[in-house]
């Protein structure tokens, strides 16, 4: 696929089938994402790839993170939780790897962000659907442990990958440049 028209044509994937891409096509979607602009040379991304009964595992420690946020949750909503990661047989949970020094943390976390987008993109020009989620889980200490991240890492999102088992609603309408884009002249 052409790179334009990759960009153009990239839709958020609703739900998933199998398959997910298999190793090879993993590995060159996270080389296309280790490719995102990082200043300093940091390489501030971290992937944890998450399939299988890993999944499960996963789903479990959302629904302990979740109980100890609210105590109170009701059983459904715990139930639902526990059932997010399945959406997708492949979840590669993308994190920035925050390093304290010259380059600003705003920086490191942009650059894990164009990876996402990499990963997003890689996905879509190779034929598979992708999703980029976050939610609470993706801001809870309890989470980052269990995944052995540490407390200064950030998640940027859960990349869920597989085959669009939905065809996605048309692309919308062309965005209205006059009330977005603008030339400054001094
Ligand atoms: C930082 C970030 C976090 C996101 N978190 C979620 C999320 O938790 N749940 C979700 O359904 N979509 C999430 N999205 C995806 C956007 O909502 C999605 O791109 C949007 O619905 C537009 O759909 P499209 O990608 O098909 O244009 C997130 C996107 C970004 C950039």
């Amino acid at each position: 696929m052409d790179a334009i028209d990759a960009l153009t044509s990239r839709r958020s994937a609703g739900q998933f089938t199998e398959p997910a891409p298999d190793e090879a096509t993993l590995n060159e979607i996270l080389r296309a994402a280790m490719r995102a602009p990082d200043h300093g040379k940091l390489r501030p991304w971290r992937f944890i790839v998450l399939r299988g009964d890993a999944r499960k595992r996963f789903g479990d420690v959302c629904v302990e993170a979740m109980k100890r946020r609210e105590p109170d949750a009701p059983a459904n909503m715990l139930d639902r939780e526990r059932e997010k990661p399945l959406r997708a047989p492949l979840i590669v949970v993308l994190a920035a790897a925050i390093k304290e020094g010259k380059i600003p943390a705003v920086e490191q976390l942009l650059a894990a962000g164009a990876a996402a987008q990499n990963v997003m993109l890689a996905a879509h020009a190779m034929g598979y659907g992708a999703a980029w989620k976050t939610g609470a889980p993706a801001y809870d200490d309890f989470v980052k442990e269990a995944l052995g991240l540490a407390r200064t890492d950030q998640i940027v999102g859960f990349m869920y990958l597989g085959t669009p088992a939905t065809v996605p609603p048309p692309l919308p309408a062309p965005p209205e440049f006059s009330t977005l884009v603008r030339e400054w002249v001094g």
